[in-house]
Formats: structure tokens, sequence, C-alpha cells
């Protein structure tokens, strides 16, 4: 069985920071924010606002954008986050509970800013083995709570956001091959520990708040993801100018333009979110692809490029067809 992305529903909270509250708190300023990552502004929760509270919103903007979607017969919820409202319940059982959707598997993914594209490879195997037909993929984050906000190098790139994919099983092929994959050696480089713990054989820093080697993690992003967009372009027997769009993880701006100059893609091509959310992890492809969508971009049967990459380090793409 065959399945296809039949919606896409975004939530982001209202409150809007510019980059000159930055320029209160550390020593930075709008220009290098602009010219380093593409940023200007991006959505900060409210205390009392949480993971769980941006996913069941962005159900809610779907449901009220596409009227002739319901809920009946969703078998499984997918929710991909690295900042979880708790470590238990899962955010999945949370969506589960506000939508009172009955007999439905919930499980939250952990694979950071790849987490909503390796939903959509979950969600495509289990319609394709037969046992579901109508799974809810969510990318969501409140990464505004887990910032260390005197980091300057990491602070001003994080924002909140969530999205949603509704995938239904499809007599067509819509979604195709992926690939995924993680180089582990790179753990210590992007992580987020509230215990006191070690990875790749360092001890780690157990606050509770994003740490990432930022160089690092551009220089592997850069190096590695033009590669994944030509493997997955191999497998599927395509040429990148049978894509319509490729939608890469808004991480910084400067990594897209990147993979497009290396790729001679197109750069009017890559749709991005980095301009007004900043970097929303798992959220950004989802958030990418409503802007685009609600500019008129996005046309029924374009081919879209998802592909998420982050902390693990960690990586999946997939092809789909809108
Ligand atoms: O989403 C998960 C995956 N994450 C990523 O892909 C993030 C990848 N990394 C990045 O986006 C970039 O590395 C950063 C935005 C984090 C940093 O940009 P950069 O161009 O790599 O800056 P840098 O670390 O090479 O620093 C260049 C200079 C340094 O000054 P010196 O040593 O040259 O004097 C930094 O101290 O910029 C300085 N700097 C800043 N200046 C003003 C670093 N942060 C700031 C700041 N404002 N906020």
């Amino acid at each position: 069985m065959n399945s296809k992305i039949t919606a896409i529903g975004v939530y982001a909270p209202s409150k809007r920071v510019t980059n000159e509250y930055f320029e209160k708190i550390i020593e930075t300023n709008n220009e290098w924010i602009i010219s380093r990552t593409g940023i200007k502004e991006r959505r900060f929760a409210e205390p009392d606002e949480y993971t769980s509270d941006l996913c069941i919103n962005a159900v809610k903007n779907l449901l009220a954008e596409h009227p002739e979607i319901n809920l009946d017969g969703v078998d499984f919820i997918l929710v991909g986050t690295t900042t979880a409202d708790q470590i238990m319940p899962s955010m999945a059982s949370q969506v589960q509970n506000a939508f009172n959707i009955p007999n439905t598997g919930c499980l939250d993914i952990m694979a950071a800013c790849a987490g909503f594209v390796y939903g959509i490879v979950l969600a495509k195997g289990m319609i394709a083995a037969g046992t579901h037909k109508k799974i809810l993929v969510f990318g969501a984050e409140t990464l505004s709570k887990f910032t260390d906000f005197t980091d300057r190098t990491s602070c001003i790139l994080f924002g909140d956001g969530a999205g949603v994919a509704l995938i239904e099983a499809s007599d067509q092929l819509k979604i195709f091959k992926p690939v995924t994959g993680s180089d582990g050696s790179h753990g210590k480089d992007l992580y987020l520990s509230q215990h006191a713990s070690v990875v790749n054989g360092e001890q780690i820093i157990p606050n509770g708040k994003i740490h990432q080697n930022g160089k690092v993690v551009f220089k592997w992003a850069v190096q590695t993801m033009s590669q994944k967009v030509r493997e997955l372009l191999a497998i599927n027997n395509l040429e990148a100018g049978q894509l319509d769009w490729i939608v890469l993880h808004s991480a910084n701006l400067r990594i897209i333009e990147a993979v497009a100059s290396d790729l001679n893609y197109p750069m009017d091509k890559m749709l991005t979110s980095i301009e007004c959310f900043g970097n929303t992890s798992s959220a950004s492809i989802p958030l990418s692809w409503d802007l685009a969508s609600k500019a008129g971009k996005i046309k029924p049967g374009n081919k879209l490029l998802l592909l998420g990459f982050g902390g693990g380090l960690t990586y999946a793409g997939i092809i789909v067809e809108a």
C-alpha cells in the first residue's frame, strides 16, 4: 500500500522576538545575526505554553484550513520532538487525549531536527506494512525553554513552533524511498542533558540546556547534506531538475545556500522558514512547507525533497508529491 500527505497544519506562538532583543542580553547585533544565520525574528512560547499545546494548535489549524478532513480513523500518532513537556506521558498521548482519538498508537520520536522526516519515514513503512491507514506526524518544539541565553553562539538561533502532516494510505505512489543515517561520533557536538552523563567518552554539562559546537555541526551539515540529496535522487531514479522544491532543515540560511550551490540548484527553489521563525528544529520543515503553500508556490503534484538533520548527529530525507 502506498501513502500520501493529505494536509499540513502548523502553529507558531504569537510572541515575536526580534534580533534587537538579543542586543540587550548578550554581545551581538542585528547585522551579525542576519548575515551569519539569515534569522530576522523567531517566536517564543509563553511560560505556560508547552510543546503539546503547540501540537494541539497545529491540529486545530489543519482542521480549520481543511474542512473536508476529520480525525476519524486516525490509527497512529508520531511526534518528533526534543523538547517534550515531560519525559512521560508522551506528546503523542497528549494529542490523543486532547482530540479523544480512540484506539490509536502513540509514540514520540527522539531524532532532534530530523524528527519530522523520521516520522514520515515510519508512517510510510507502517502503511506499506498494511497495519495502519491514517497517521498524524508532528515536528514540534519549544526550544526557548531549553536555550542557554548566556551562550551567544546558540541562543540567537532557536525558536518555537509546530507542524503536523496527515498521512494516509493511497493507491498512488506519493511518498518515495527515504534515506536515513547517523554519525554518533558527533553526539557531544549537539546535546541536551538533564542528568550527569558521558557522551563520546566526555562528561557533558547536565543543565537541561542545548549545547552546540556550531562550527563542527555547520561543517558536517554542509559536507553531508548535498551528498544525501544526491543519494535520495539516485535511489528514486530522479534528477534534481525533476524536483519542484527542496526543503532542507532551516538550521542556518548559509547551510541552505551552500547545499544549493553545491548541487547547482536554484536558491529560489529552496524553501525556508529560518528568516521569520529561526531554527525550530523538527518543526522547521513543515513551517517552510506551510509558508510556501500559503504563498501559492506549492501546487498539487509538485515534488518536494525533505531533508532533516541535527542532534545525534542524525538525518532523514524523503521525496514526496504534494
Ligand atoms: O539545528 C541543528 C543543527 N544546527 C546547525 O546546523 C547549526 C550550525 N552552526 C551554525 O549555524 C553556526 O556555526 C553559528 C550560527 C552557530 C555560528 O556562526 P559561525 O559563522 O560559524 O560563527 P563562528 O562560531 O565561526 O564565530 C565567528 C565569530 C567569532 O568571533 P572571533 O572568534 O572570530 O573573534 C564568534 O565569537 O563570531 C563571533 N560570534 C558572534 N558575534 C556576534 C559568535 N556568536 C556571535 C553573536 N554575535 N551572536
